[in-house]
This record gives C-alpha cells, sequence and structure tokens, in this order.
C-alpha cells in the first residue's frame, strides 16, 4: 500500500493578481508603495521627485547618508506618515545604472520587491515603474518583466506541509502597476498578460520539479499533461508499456525494466498553426527518479535526482503557456519518461539494446540513462516532420562542472539554430552558451559490441552525450541543452527559492514566440 501523499495532485499556483492601475503616485492609498531607484541618481524621475517632496525630502536624505545608493538587490523600507503620503509604507528598491538596465535585472529588481512585500505581510502593494525604465527599454518590456519577475519570485513550494508555515506570506494577492504619465493602458495589460502567463508556467514546472519521486511518477505527469490538453485545446497522447512495446521502444523500456513504475510517453499537440506547416519540437527528459541503476550513484544528494525531470516540466509549462496565450504556429512536446531503478529485471552494464530507431546500444553506464529515454523520443517524433527540434534534459554532472549555475549547454546540428536559441534565451533571462561539436568527439561513443554505447566516458562527458543523441535526430535542425547546472539549485537570485528553478520554460516560450512572429 502506498502511503504517498498522491492526493497532492491539485500543482496548486498562487494566484496573484496584477493590475494596472490608473493614480497620482503621493494620494494613492496603499499599505506599500514601492519605487524602483537607479543608482547615482538624485533626480530620479518625476515620480520619484513628487514622492520624495511629498515626504519633504527623505527619499534624497537617505541617498545621501549613503546606506542605500540604489545598487542592485538594494532595498530599505520606510514609514513617511500618512500626513505626507497616502501610502502606508515605502519601499524603495535600487536597480544599479540606469543605462545597463534590462528585462533581466527589472525580474530581479521586481523579485526583490516582491520578497520584501511578502516579509512584510501586506495584502496589496503598489510599484511605481519609472525607474525601471531606459531609452532602450519601454513601458510594454518593463511592465511584462515585471509581471514575470513578481510571479516568479511569489513562489512558494509548501503543498506536502500540514503545517503551511507560508501562510502568511501567502496573504499578497494584488500587486498594483501604477500608470502615471498617460501610457497605452490596452498595451501595458497585455504586456502584463503575457509575463504573467509565461511565469505561472514557468512556476508550474517548478512545481512538478520540487515533487519528489513518490509523487511526481511518469503516469502523474501524463495526467497532468492530459489536464494540459483538456484545459487548452491540445491533443494529448500517452504511450504506456503496451504502446511502447508496440512502438518498440527498446530504450525507454530498457530503462523502465528496472522499475515497478510504468514509464510513459507523453505527447500534446498544439496545432494552432497554417494546416499542415511543420510543427516545432520541443522535447523534455521527464527522468522522475535517477538513482543511477546498477551503475549506483553515491548517497549523498542522491535525492536530488528527483529533479531528473525538470527539461520534461519545462516542456509541459511551455506547452501550458503556449496553449494560454493561443500562439498561432504548430508546436508539440514531448517527454519520455521512466525511473531508473534497480531491481532484478534491471538492465546491466553490458547489455545491448535495440532502440526505436533500429540503431544497438551497448548499455556500459546505466547511469546514463537520459540520453537511452530521449533517443527513443527522438527518433519517434520524425513521424512529425519536425520544422526544427529543441530537447532540455539534466544530462551530464560534465556540464555542471563546466558552466555551472549560470548556463545551460548548447549544443546541435545547426549552427544558426544554436544562434536563435542562444538569443532566445538571452532575452528570457535563461542563457546558454554553446559546446563544440566537433565530429572527433563521436569517436568516444564507438562500441566493441554494438553499433554505439552509451558513455564515451569523463572527458567531454556533455559533447559525447550530445554525438549519442544526435544518432537519432538525424538531419532535422536539433538544439540540445544541457540544463543539469540550471534546472533547480540554492535560489540565490531575488525570483527564485530553493529547489527547481522552471527553466528552460521562459526560453521555449520565447523561441515559439519569436517563431510565430
Ligand atoms: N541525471 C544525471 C546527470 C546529472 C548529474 C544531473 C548531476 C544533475 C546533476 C544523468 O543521468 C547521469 O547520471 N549522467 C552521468 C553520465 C555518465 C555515466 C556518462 C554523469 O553525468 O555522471
Ligand atoms: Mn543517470
Ligand atoms: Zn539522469
Amino acid at each position: 500500500m502506498q502511503i504517498a501523499p498522491r492526493h497532492f495532485s491539485s500543482v496548486q499556483l498562487r494566484f496573484m493578481n496584477i493590475a494596472v492601475v490608473t493614480a497620482g503616485v503621493a494620494d494613492h492609498a496603499t499599505p506599500l508603495l514601492i519605487l524602483f531607484v537607479a543608482e547615482g541618481e538624485t533626480e530620479n524621475t518625476a515620480e520619484f521627485g513628487e514622492v520624495n517632496q511629498a515626504i519633504s525630502g527623505q527619499i534624497s536624505a537617505v541617498l545621501q547618508k549613503g546606506d542605500f545608493r540604489g545598487r542592485e538587490g538594494q532595498s530599505v523600507l520606510l514609514y513617511p506618515g500618512e500626513d505626507a503620503l497616502a501610502a502606508e509604507r515605502l519601499l524603495l528598491v535600487g536597480v544599479g545604472k540606469r543605462e545597463s538596465l534590462d528585462a533581466e535585472k527589472v525580474r530581479r529588481a521586481a523579485g526583490t520587491a516582491v520578497k520584501q512585500a511578502l516579509r512584510v505581510g501586506v495584502e496589496r502593494a503598489t510599484m511605481i515603474l519609472s525607474g525601471l525604465r531606459s531609452e532602450s527599454l519601454g513601458a510594454a518590456p518593463v511592465s511584462r518583466a515585471t509581471a514575470e519577475g513578481v510571479t516568479l519570485g511569489s513562489y512558494v513550494f509548501d503543498e506536502l506541509k500540514t503545517k503551511q508555515e507560508n501562510n502568511g506570506t501567502r496573504k499578497l494577492g494584488v500587486i498594483e502597476i501604477l500608470q502615471t504619465d498617460g501610457e497605452d493602458t490596452d498595451l501595458l495589460e497585455e504586456a502584463v498578460r503575457l509575463g504573467r502567463v509565461v511565469a505561472e508556467a514557468e512556476n508550474f514546472a517548478r512545481t512538478l520539479g520540487n515533487l519528489p519521486g513518490n509523487v511526481a511518477t511518469p503516469a502523474y505527469l501524463g495526467q497532468k499533461a492530459e489536464e494540459i490538453a483538456s484545459q487548452f485545446g491540445m491533443r494529448a497522447t500517452i504511450l504506456g508499456p503496451a504502446e511502447l512495446r508496440e512502438e518498440s521502444m527498446g530504450a525507454l523500456l530498457a530503462v523502465s525494466q528496472g522499475s515497478d513504475e510504468e514509464p510513459r510517453l507523453i505527447i500534446l499537440e498544439h496545432q494552432k498553426g497554417p494546416a499542415g506547416s511543420r510543427p516545432l519540437l520541443l522535447v523534455g527528459k521527464g527522468l522522475t527518479f535517477d538513482s543511477g541503476g546498477i551503475s549506483i550513484k553515491p548517497a549523498q544528494s542522491m535525492e536530488e535526482m528527483k529533479f531528473d525531470m525538470c527539461g520534461g516540466a519545462a516542456v509541459l509549462g511551455a506547452m501550458r503557456a503556449i496553449g494560454e496565450l493561443d500562439i498561432p504556429i504548430n508546436v508539440i512536446g514531448v517527454v519520455p519518461s521512466s525511473e531508473n531503478l534497480i531491481n532484478g529485471r534491471a538492465m546491466k552494464p553490458g547489455d545491448v539494446i535495440k532502440t526505436h530507431h533500429g540503431k544497438t546500444v551497448e548499455v556500459v553506464n546505466t547511469d546514463a540513462e537520459g540520453r537511452l529515454i530521449l533517443a527513443d523520443a527522438l527518433s519517434y517524433i520524425r513521424r512529425f516532420n519536425p520544422a526544427a527540434i529543441v530537447d532540455a534534459a539534466t544530462l551530464t554532472g560534465a556540464c555542471v562542472i563546466a558552466l555551472g549555475a549560470h548556463a545551460s549547454a548548447a549544443l546541435g546540428n545547426d549552427e544558426s539554430l544554436v544562434e536563435e536559441i542562444r538569443q532566445a534565451g538571452a532575452r528570457a533571462g535563461q542563457r546558454v552558451w554553446p559546446l563544440p561539436m566537433f565530429e572527433e568527439y563521436r569517436d568516444q561513443i564507438k562500441s566493441e559490441y554494438a553499433d554505439i554505447k552509451n558513455s564515451g566516458g569523463r572527458p567531454a562527458g556533455t559533447i559525447t552525450a550530445a554525438w549519442f543523441l544526435r544518432e537519432f535526430v538525424e538531419e532535422t535542425p536539433w538544439v540540445h541543452l544541457d540544463i543539469a547546472g540550471t534546472a533547480y539549485g540554492d535560489g540565490k537570485l531575488p525570483y527564485l527559492t530553493k529547489g527547481s528553478t522552471g527553466a528552460p520554460t521562459r526560453l521555449f516560450v520565447e523561441w515559439v514566440l519569436a517563431r510565430a512572429g
């Protein structure tokens, strides 16, 4: 009998409304007024001047003392007195030098602001965004990035606690964006909605990532995909063991045969582009727990291997946003999902398996399982005649050594697609950086006993893993993202919390939006 908290099936998303309101900065009644302040500007914006004047130069005084200078990450809370300002509290949030402002700095500043608002425990907070604008960053992109930072920054994962410690912080129900100088309200509201939808989808991906292996099983991910499909008018196809055998998906089956939990191949089709136009394919590794199999991992931090499905979670998150935004393009999300465990039937080092593609693989290391389940997914999707494929996978520890937490690795068979994805990542604030796929690296996966082997050893581990995947992609333009270092972490950025980051959900949506034009 499983006593796992399976009934935590809801993937609760806290609902926070973001409203664009028109009011005067000094006379708008609010529990918390938030003013973004650029570094080194004593006059800053008109709104800054107005608030500063209303409270007899208290902001100038704070800046003059030097304890708050408007640097990134800085903030200070003031209680100006209600006869001076209609707001009960005033929070100053630093954003750094105005000329270096970009969307990511805005997300971070909004994250800092919302975390302070949660800490103070207010039910509503009002933001003045003019301090975040620059010559290259207009009101709409600032509003979008603010909505993203606020939605991501207010994320809490406490569904599995009986006593929800964060109940206090859940009070914040609405963020107001104060519109001051006759901007187009519709435009701002549209930008806010875009940011909120993308960030909520990323929070959804985070929750899937944070849920443990006894809750977020392959079958559970399949159910979540079905829910997305019925909510947003997509077709869901979920293959279980019988269908996978029918399809000869030998690699996905081989990985799952060591576990009691059934595998799934999850396919979500969003067909909103011109009929017959070739779809974009998003593929994500959905390994719900990776023990390493017989090539078992060390016990230290093994619990983190519940995050081995974060690529799949990001695909589901992106599909959710693509559906909610109703982007007019054909996109198909695919998640091969399995556990990698150990029983009497588990695959053994040296086993040779036959993949869906037909190529045989010598399994020299059962811990190199992600490339096996992805191989079958990449082979299966050839039937969709994809225009381009992007996959995301927590694939190699080597990638964490190479790039750490500040960029995912990008590798592929098409340099212009790699560059396109790099740019989408830069815009989304989820950076990727290319690694080379020189032909010589492929030699490391040559096998004595089969067509190829599933590990090329330690040198260039991220690159040889990508070469393995490439065997199953053939000629379609394809980019592989190794997200082992970026999918989860210590939550040090202002809009992150410890655990799953939800990356690269934003990158996926950004890419699809750009392709849709
Ligand atoms: N899921 C792991 C990769 C991983 C490691 C992700 C650390 C996040 C943090 C993957 O399945 C794996 O075990 N890869 C092996 C491959 C090796 C055996 C060729 C690795 O990187 O050690
Ligand atoms: Mn592994
Ligand atoms: Zn793995």
